[in-house]
């Protein structure tokens, strides 16, 4: 690994314009499951009948159990080593904005400020008849939740499957690969469009891809530096190099 981290880390440590793309692969190691591969979410559930709005508005209290069960997984979960060497680069002025595709808090949590949740955030529920929204501190206690202004159903605010992308979060993301010279991709299968694109906006403009996974992904082809490992110690190792690096 060490002439990879090596250069991955000149190639960090010389950046003018770092970001960072992560997916539910950095949070795994915090005992939040992945979607896909070994234990991955949706070996186990049909995404249609939990991760659809016509699946909730057939049954949303089956949607809300499963729900509740991932919530729980995320408040009872603490960001893990990569997390914080995410939120070290970005405390040294190195990393500029974080764009993830995850629903949990852990990017929060750990410390990162500039954060842009392209998925939503799982930790929040919506009225589907007004514009209520609350935070959510624990999972909700009647299910399916209710809205306490207009007594409409309460949903997750995350993005489904078939749902378009917040066209705020999406601009931004967006504008920011345009911008970026490097791009740090962490745990993320590469496959759902259209955050997927985020990497190969970043190459496509001429700027470097370093991607940290346990395997390949569909994002590996256009990778300029490929950690094989888990994002723990790579990105802790490779934040001590950067450090090391820009102290001289
Ligand atoms: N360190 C680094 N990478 C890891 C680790 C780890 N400890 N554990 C797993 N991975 C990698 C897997 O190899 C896989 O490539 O993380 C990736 C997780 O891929 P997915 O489960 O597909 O998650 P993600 O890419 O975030 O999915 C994107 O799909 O279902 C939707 O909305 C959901 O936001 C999600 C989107």
């Amino acid at each position: 690994m060490n002439d990879t981290l090596e250069e991955a880390a000149r190639i960090i440590a010389g950046s003018k314009n770092l970001i960072a793309f992560t997916g539910s692969g950095i949070s795994a190691e915090s005992g939040i499951p992945t979607f896909r591969g070994k234990d991955g979410l949706w070996n186990k559930y049909n995404p249609a009948e939990l991760a659809t709005f016509e699946a909730f508005i057939n049954n949303p209290k089956v949607v809300w159990e499963w729900y509740s069960w991932r919530i729980n997984l995320v408040l009872n979960a603490k960001p893990n080593l990569a997390h914080e060497a995410i939120a070290r680069l970005e405390n040294a002025g190195i990393l500029k904005v974080v764009i993830t595709q995850n629903v949990d808090d852990l990017h929060e949590r750990a410390g990162t400020k500039n954060l842009i949740k392209l998925h939503g955030d799982i930790l929040i529920a919506r009225c589907i008849s007004c514009n209520y929204k609350e935070r959510l501190s624990e999972s909700p206690r009647n299910i399916p939740p209710r809205c306490p202004v207009c007594g409409g159903l309460l949903r997750p605010d995350v993005v489904w499957f078939g749902e378009p992308l917040p066209t705020k979060e999406l601009k931004a993301a967006t504008e920011a690969a345009r911008k970026a010279d490097v791009i740090l991709v962490v745990g993320t299968s590469g496959v759902v469009y259209p955050a997927c694109l985020i990497p190969f906006v970043v190459k496509n403009a001429g700027g470097k891809v370093i991607e940290v996974n346990i395997s390949e992904s569909a994002i590996t082809e256009i990778a300029d530096v490929f950690f094989k490992g888990p994002a723990s110690r790579v990105l802790s190792a490779l934040v001590s190099r950067v450090n090391e690096l820009l102290k001289k």
